[in-house]
């Protein structure tokens, strides 16, 4: 194998997003409008490999060039190792439903009228067997649910069992957690599902203000319910905390939500940035944010809770520090 700059979402990666969108990532580069697209108008109908790959094929030549396509300029997805020539997935990212039972502020999608009209809901599941059954889909692959809220979506519970009965080890959940779901359980006691919970805030005050539904206390019972399920020393559970400037980015909070972090056993908590901010603030200060992030990270160490820093967070810390570093938080 050959090392050169690539991406792993152009080499190896497929999103079903929002608007009938295939596309290779779901990662934004907003200076260079990033996210390259596969296929739109995609309503669940049999796809071709073959085309398939001969479109990433075209983009991964790029890299190969010692080029790449214009979305991906400057972004930090890029990394300089070692890259196979073979075609798979070993990423798959299932986004493409917009309804929510939470309206958070950040969130554009269960409001935004565009990808509400533009969105219509098809059959995963055949798709997801044909990926299965033709050898797509390899087994390391990271399978990632989104949306939306996955959880409230009619094929969600028979999609996860399909993973699941089928032997993929790496199933992450980003989910509210407000509705309970029993294949999370059963996965999560597999050790096979892992859980992500964006909860934003440490008070029921600041919950409800970035929710603005009243899911405080269904959301950390089912955390906890999740966490007591995970395998015994496993760190399959982790809350989310989105810095939404002027609203929630307080030291008081962070506290309240690092705390109650720790009395349900969560190992690792994640930080993140509003990404809607960070497109209005590209060239703007960064520094308070990357202050509370630091003093997120802080206090989480004296905790003894692992703090990740995640996609618009991590861009942040590169760009204060100046560094071009590969993120390795996640699952
Ligand atoms: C759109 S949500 C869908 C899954 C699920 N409803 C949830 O909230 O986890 C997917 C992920 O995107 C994150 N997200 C949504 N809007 C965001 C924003 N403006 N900035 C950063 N992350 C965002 C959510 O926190 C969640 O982890
Ligand atoms: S380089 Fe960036 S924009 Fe391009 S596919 Fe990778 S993550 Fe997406
Ligand atoms: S729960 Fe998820 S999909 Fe729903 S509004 Fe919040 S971030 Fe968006």
């Amino acid at each position: 194998m050959k090392k050169f700059e690539s991406c792993g979402y152009i080499e190896h990666g497929m999103v079903l997003d929002h608007c009938n969108i295939i596309r290779h990532c779901n990662n934004f580069n907003p200076r260079y409008d990033g996210r390259p697209i596969i296929y739109e108008n995609y309503k669940g109908q049999k796809i071709d490999w073959k085309e398939f790959f001969e479109i990433k094929r075209n983009l991964r030549k790029l890299f190969r060039e010692n080029s790449c396509p214009k979305q991906c300029t400057e972004c930090v997805g890029i990394a300089y190792k070692e890259w196979d020539d073979d075609d798979y997935i070993d990423y798959l990212l299932l986004t493409p439903w917009v309804p929510c039972n939470s309206k958070c502020i950040y969130c554009e999608a269960p409001r935004n009228e565009h990808v509400l009209k533009n969105t219509k809901i098809y059959k995963i599941l055949p798709l997801i067997k044909d990926m299965i059954r033709n050898k797509i889909l390899i087994k390391e692959a990271t399978i990632d649910f989104a949306g939306g809220e996955p959880t409230i979506y009619s094929e969600f519970e028979s999609l996860l069992n399909e993973f699941i009965r089928n032997d993929y080890k790496k199933i992450i959940v980003h989910t509210n957690a407000i509705k309970k779901s029993r294949s999370v359980i059963k996965g999560l006691k597999k050790g096979c599902v892992r859980v992500l919970v964006s909860i934003d805030a440490g008070s029921k005050e600041m919950h409800k203000k970035i929710k603005q539904v009243n899911s405080y206390d269904s959301v950390w019972n089912n955390l906890k319910e999740y966490a007591k399920n995970q395998p015994k020393d496993a760190d399959f559970v982790k809350a989310k905390y989105i810095i939404v400037p002027e609203v929630n980015d307080s030291e008081q909070e962070i506290n309240i939500w690092l705390n109650r972090c720790k009395e349900i056993n969560i190992k690792s908590v994640v930080l993140n940035l509003d990404f809607n901010w960070i497109m209005k603030n590209v060239d703007g200060n960064l520094l308070p944010i990357y202050n509370l992030m630091k003093y997120t990270q802080k206090r989480a160490k004296e905790l003894g809770i692992n703090c990740e820093l995640y996609g618009q967070i991590f861009q942040v810390k590169c760009e204060i520090e100046q560094s071009r570093e590969e993120n390795i938080a996640g699952f």
